[in-house]
């Protein structure tokens, strides 16, 4: 997965292809509506006036769409971060978001600065990863009565193929034993996942980390009827589960299991403060509001975003699936985004 997405000039983040939007293969919340960053506008609006010098860092911008409106609505909002730090692992992406920026909004170039990896020097703000953690490769598996059989990639004269092996990788081993599933349970789990929240518990000295992504706690990820996991793949807006054809030319994700995610943020001593779905979160943040300020007789303007908002936040489209998730280091505020529900069982 990770050579299929991420090797320089071949792999489907890093290759130089449309991958975002309409004429791409998955749309994602920025590329539906501003509205989505203008709701992430305000809970960082809240956040970031804790700190005198307050930065964002967003990972995996994709297409630079987010961070464009972001700024935009922070502009507006009088409360722009000191920099916007970037990291992306794919330098083609990074590039385009350049460009976007240098078309778009080049008024903000001055804020933004394009990371190869995490500062050195510890900060102080918010960190930001949309569908990032579903794009993070991850280790397919099956149980066996007395072991772990992972899914390696081998090929035969034309096609590349599995092949099952008795893992003799210990953390994964141990993990996937923890988690008690029946023989035969097929699934899979991000391996790196802890070392990347400590990487970012370790940097972050104050602040919020606000993960958004498709996913569920652990008891409806491993659920006995899931038993074949959730790798899925998308080519031209079609999906399905077949990882090894088209190989970087679509894209291949893992729904996220939110419950590891806030497990692996205590061993890195980030306190998961918030955990709802992506329509509470952006209900709270003042999506309702952003949108009756809009004139509705200006029906141009006014519907396209009405549509986009049912996108955002309906059940059967990204409203449900989709979750948001706050960790905090010495910051000690109810953020906006979770004020309007009860925190939903991980
Ligand atoms: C599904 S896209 C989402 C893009 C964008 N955030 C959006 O919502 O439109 C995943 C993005 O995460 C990036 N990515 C994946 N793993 C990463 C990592 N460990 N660090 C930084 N970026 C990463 C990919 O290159 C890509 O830009």
């Amino acid at each position: 997965m990770r050579q299929a997405l991420y090797t320089p000039g071949l792999g489907y983040y890093s290759a130089g292809m449309r991958k975002f939007g309409a004429e791409g293969d998955f749309v994602t919340a920025p590329e539906i509506s501003p509205l989505f960053a203008q709701c992430i506008a305000r809970q960082c609006q809240q956040v970031l006036a804790n700190f005198d010098t307050g930065v964002i860092l967003e990972f995996g911008a994709g297409s630079g769409i987010m961070a464009i409106d972001l700024l935009q609505a922070l502009t507006e909002l009088d409360c722009l971060p000191t920099r916007y730090f970037i990291l992306e692992v794919s330098a083609d992406l990074q590039q385009q978001q350049r460009e976007m920026f240098q078309t778009k909004a080049p008024q903000f170039l001055h804020l933004v600065e394009w990371l190869q990896k995490l500062p050195t020097e510890p900060m102080q703000g918010i960190v930001l990863a949309n569908e990032v953690l579903d794009a993070m490769p991850v280790q397919k598996f099956r149980v066996q009565e007395d072991s772990i059989a992972e899914f390696c990639v081998t090929h035969d004269s034309n096609s590349f193929v599995w092949h099952e092996q008795i893992t003799k990788n210990e953390a994964l081993e141990e993990t996937v034993k923890s988690l008690n599933l029946p023989i035969n349970y097929v699934s899979e789990i991000n391996l790196a996942l802890s070392a990347w929240l400590q990487s970012i518990a370790d940097i972050l000295a104050a602040g919020m980390v606000l993960l958004i992504d498709y996913g569920f706690p652990s008891t409806e990820f491993y659920h006995p009827q899931r038993n074949q996991g959730t790798l899925m793949c998308h080519y031209r807006h079609h999906s399905h589960i077949e990882p090894l054809i088209l190989v970087g030319l679509q894209d291949i994700t893992a729904h996220v299991d939110f419950t590891a995610v806030a497990e692996a943020a205590q061993d890195a001593k980030l306190h998961v403060v918030g955990y709802t779905t992506q329509a509470k979160f952006l209900l709270a943040c003042g999506l309702a509001d952003i949108l009756f300020s809009l004139n509705p007789d200006d029906k141009q303007h006014y519907l396209p975003k009405a549509q986009q908002a049912k996108t955002l936040i309906l059940p059967s489209e990204m409203g449900e699936l989709f979750k948001v998730m706050a960790l905090t280091q010495n910051l000690d505020i109810p953020l906006l985004g979770f004020s309007q529900d009860e925190r939903i069982r991980l």
